[in-house]
């Protein structure tokens, strides 16, 4: 194939790394690769190809981010990589925490990039991570965007807000509880924005980036056209299940975190105090600069838009 050009004539890309390909950003973004004429080549663990979007042809590298010796020779041919993985919840006896997952992560796949001559580098960073933070979700985020930003790589890193579109873990969680009980508990007041932003335009940023030479070395907030306070949010998830609007118990702060907290060691239950501190902050983007540099309108967050959940509740 022929390689595709940056938009200034320089650095073409042909063949993308990509990481977290099995996830649901990712599964988006693999087939937004291949529609636009790359080829993809996708770190995978052993066991989990089966999670990637059938009948698409693509090249497996197996290997574990944690491990950096599994990355030898991995970049062969790649041009750019699209590092996509990160976790919610960290299960600390498996080894799956946010110092492992996001920080080391990171700086192994930067390092690979580095040893194995990859110089476009995308990073898939999260709304609202800082230095300063007692969240351990955005503390890592953040020193995984400054090993990426201190690499020396013509890298770009994405921000998003909470991610919403088929097999979202969020939306779809709100729904299953929405299906089931008659009322939805909100923490704290429920006042908090979110602005969620779809997949579909996460992904399509992602491929943009790839051909857009003014990306490099900038920081991006991908955030929905709106912020909607939590309770509505519940309210539009309602409205897109043909449910009446549901009724609300506000569960005071100063009792939902040590809940939470009591919480998160149950593998099932659905909260965690990190997760809890994310929503209680809120999410909005300062700004939305991708909306010009990848010509992106972002789609609303509306009941038409959450047609996905009246066709399956299941990841796809
Ligand atoms: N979803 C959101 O609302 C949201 C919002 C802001 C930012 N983000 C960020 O976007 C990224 C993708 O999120 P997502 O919702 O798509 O997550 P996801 O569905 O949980 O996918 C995570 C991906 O990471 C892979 N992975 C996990 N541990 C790995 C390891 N040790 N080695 C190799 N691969 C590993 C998983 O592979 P397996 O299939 O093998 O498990 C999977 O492909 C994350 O960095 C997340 O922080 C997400």
């Amino acid at each position: 194939m022929t390689p595709i050009e940056m938009k200034d004539g320089t650095g073409a890309v042909h063949r993308v790394f990509l990481t977290g390909a099995t996830g649901f950003v990712g599964r988006e973004v693999v087939r937004r690769l291949v529609g636009a004429g790359y080829i993809v080549r996708c770190l995978i663990r052993p066991g989990s190809a089966g999670k990637l979007p059938r009948g698409i042809d693509l090249e497996i590298h197996e290997g574990d981010a944690r491990e950096e010796q599994s990355l030898q020779g991995a970049l062969a041919d790649c041009e750019a990589l699209i590092h996509l993985i990160g976790i919610i919840r960290e299960i600390p006896s498996r080894g799956v925490t946010f110092e492992k997952l996001h920080f080391q992560a990171t700086l192994n796949m930067v390092r690979a990039a580095q040893n194995q001559g990859v110089r476009r580098f995308l990073q898939m960073s999260a709304n609202g991570c800082r230095e300063k933070t007692q969240n351990p979700y955005l503390a890592t985020k953040w020193r995984a965007e400054c090993s990426v930003a201190e690499s020396g790589l013509e890298w770009t890193i994405f921000r998003p807000s909470v991610i919403f579109g088929p097999g979202d873990g969020f939306v779809n969680l709100l729904a299953r509880v929405l299906r089931f009980s008659p009322v939805m508990p909100v923490f704290g007041d429920g006042a908090y924005r979110l602005a969620p932003v779809a997949v579909a335009d996460v992904a399509a940023a992602f491929v943009a980036a790839l051909s857009a030479r003014q990306s490099i070395g900038r920081k991006f907030h991908l955030c929905g056209p709106a912020a909607l306070t939590y309770t509505r949010i519940l309210d539009t998830i309602a409205e897109s299940l043909g449910r009446r609007t549901p009724g609300k118990i506000f569960i005071p702060e100063s009792i939902a975190r040590p809940l939470a907290s009591l919480g998160e060691n149950l593998p099932l239950f659905p909260l965690t105090r990190t997760q809890l501190e994310l929503l209680l902050e809120g999410n909005e983007c300062p700004e939305q600069e991708w909306k010009k540099v990848f010509g992106i309108d972002p789609r609303p967050f509306e009941a038409d838009s959450l047609h996905y959940l009246r066709t399956s509740g299941k990841k796809t």
